[in-house]
């Protein structure tokens, strides 16, 4: 399947220089969309998962549906001040700004093997912070699931110990 041909992409959004990569458009086609998540599922079937984490808001968008074929649970990261549990929380720079992510302190268990999934990795700043926070709650990230992935960004420099996937590669 030919996901490209369906991902709209719109020049200097939201700022001049930032090629935006519009995946509505990938995600109202019934076919494509399923298409993609089944595609990520094997791409991450060799990997023991317990649980997908995935960042508030496009991140849900691929990994509930992921954590859904897998049969495992899906742990929402979300931007502060959204869960209304105790919550660790970490702040990061964005490819245009600053946001900080929060996670319920009873969200993964000590030992747990957690996938994040998200539907772009840029600079890494967003799927850095995630996998801290995992971390810090003594999950083990066994890998990171992308739809896309801008490669001269080098966000997987970020990503060292952690097994990098994505379905589709741009420059920037
Ligand atoms: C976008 C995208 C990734 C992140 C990638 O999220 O969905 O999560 O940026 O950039 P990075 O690798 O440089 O961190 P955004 O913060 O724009 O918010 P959204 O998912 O709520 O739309
Ligand atoms: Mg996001």
């Amino acid at each position: 399947m030919d996901f490209k041909e369906v991902i709209r992409v719109i020049p200097d959004f939201p700022q001049p220089g930032i090629s935006f990569k519009d995946i509505t458009t990938l995600l109202k086609d019934g076919e494509m969309y399923r298409g993609a998540i089944d595609a990520l599922k094997e791409r991450v079937a060799h990997l023991k998962i317990d649980v997908i984490a995935g960042p508030e808001a496009r991140g849900f968008v691929i990994g509930a549906p992921l954590a859904y074929a897998l049969g495992v649970g899906f742990v929402p990261i979300r931007k502060s001040g959204k869960l209304p549990y105790g919550t660790i929380e970490a702040g990061y720079d964005l490819e245009y700004g600053k946001d900080s992510l929060a996670v319920h302190t009873d969200a993964i268990l000590p030992g747990q093997n957690v996938l994040i999934a998200d539907d772009l990795l840029a600079t890494g700043g967003t799927i850095s912070t995630a996998v801290n926070l995992v971390q810090q709650l003594g999950g083990n990230v066994v890998g990171a699931a992308f739809l896309i992935e801008l490669e001269l960004l080098e966000g997987r420099k970020k990503l060292q110990d952690v097994e990098v996937v994505s379905l589709l590669s741009y420059e920037v």
